[in-house]
């Protein structure tokens, strides 16, 4: 059964076209990973589902609840966990989350015993009755999380968990999280690190440029793949020409498929195989074409290539992108002045 159905959202901010016929079915007591870059819709997708923010048109159904005309109901089954949480400094972390307890009206020895247990299930004791504002972003996450938990909601929705956290702190979320799930929480992160939704979810999509992409289990993804993925360099592909005759003579080599131009590595192209037999046949017809193999390796296939399939780049190249355009935007206004 579907907890969640997202229905073609659409939202712009002014010119900015944030999510376009985005489409996803959340199923109940899943733990649901939304992998995307830097500006892909992520954060727009989980505040429109929390009632934080209007879609432009399209449907959201929480619960067999229509969320945009309920809002209140659906505030009280969702705990959500922002991507920036802005805390009141002069409060202890203790006090901040009395204050969420009593916003959600729990009863006081809920409340206070509720707390007991985040702060030791977070280990939180060192510094939770310290002010705030003097938290690292570690335990500011952790807080965050703590508050999201406090009226044990059945729909936990978190935006970049464990986004800048070192190991420790990461593996701690990630251990709640696991016994949350394990006690029937469905949980919906999203993240751009493919190894935390590979590891954590059991259900996936990708969004890229606020559309879903694919959509899966993680292993289902990359099975589609094929069995292997292979990174070939060849010195040719230097030379437009000649590179798109390697590229043809891919294509005409039984047993690989999907092959995808890495277009950041000059000399690269990855593809999948289904079985190492059109592997030889292609290093023997490219050699006897004449054709120089610098290497020619083969891996497992990864989150990334799901992504490099769908959209020609890689996860980190697209977040390089948004860096360079936002760069590139800064200093054009720099010279304006
Ligand atoms: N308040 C806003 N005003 C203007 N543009 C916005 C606003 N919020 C988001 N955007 C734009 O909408 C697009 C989607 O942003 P969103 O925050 O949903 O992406 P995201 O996937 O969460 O990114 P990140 O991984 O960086 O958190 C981006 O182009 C972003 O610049
Ligand atoms: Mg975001």
């Amino acid at each position: 059964m579907s907890l969640i159905e997202l229905q073609d959202l659409e939202k712009s901010y002014g010119v900015v076209k944030a999510l376009r016929k985005l489409t996803l079915t959340i199923p109940q007591g899943s733990f649901f990973g939304l992998l995307g870059p830097n500006g892909s819709g992520k954060s727009t997708t989980l505040k429109i589902l929390c009632t934080l923010l209007e879609p432009d048109s399209g449907e959201v159904l929480i619960d067999g609840e229509n969320a945009l005309k309920n809002p209140r109901n659906i505030r009280q089954k969702i705990g959500y966990v922002a991507q920036e949480v802005a805390l009141d400094k002069i409060l202890t972390g203790r006090e901040l989350l009395q204050l969420h307890g009593d916003l959600y009206h729990l009863k006081r020895s809920f409340r206070n015993k509720k707390i007991d247990d985040l702060i030791d299930r977070l280990d939180m004791h060192s510094w939770i009755d310290r002010r705030s504002g003097s938290y690292s972003g570690g335990m500011k996450r952790r807080l965050d999380l703590a508050t999201g938990l406090l009226h044990e909601p059945k729909l936990l929705i978190l935006d970049e968990p464990t986004s800048g956290l070192d190991i420790e702190s990461r593996s701690t979320i990630w251990s709640l999280l696991r016994e949350l799930h394990g006690q029937g929480t469905t949980i919906l992160l999203s993240s751009h690190y493919l190894e935390e939704v590979d590891e954590l979810s059991d259900k996936m999509a990708i969004i890229d440029s606020g559309n879903v992409i694919a959509q899966g289990s993680p292993s289902q993804l990359k099975k589609q793949l094929g069995k292997n993925r292979v990174t070939l360099k060849v010195r040719e592909f230097s030379n437009q020409i000649e590179g798109q005759k390697v590229l043809e003579l891919i294509k005409e080599v039984k047993g690989l498929n999907n092959p995808v131009v890495n277009k950041a590595q000059g000399f690269s192209v990855n593809f999948f195989v289904d079985n190492t037999d059109g592997l030889s046949s292609l290093r023997r017809q490219l050699t006897e074409e004449g054709f120089e193999i610098f290497s020619l390796s083969e891996s497992r296939p990864s989150l990334d290539d799901v992504y490099l399939q769908a959209t020609g780049k890689t996860l980190m190249d697209a977040e390089l992108e948004v860096v360079t355009q936002r760069d590139l935007k800064k200093e054009a206004k720099q010279a304006m002045r």
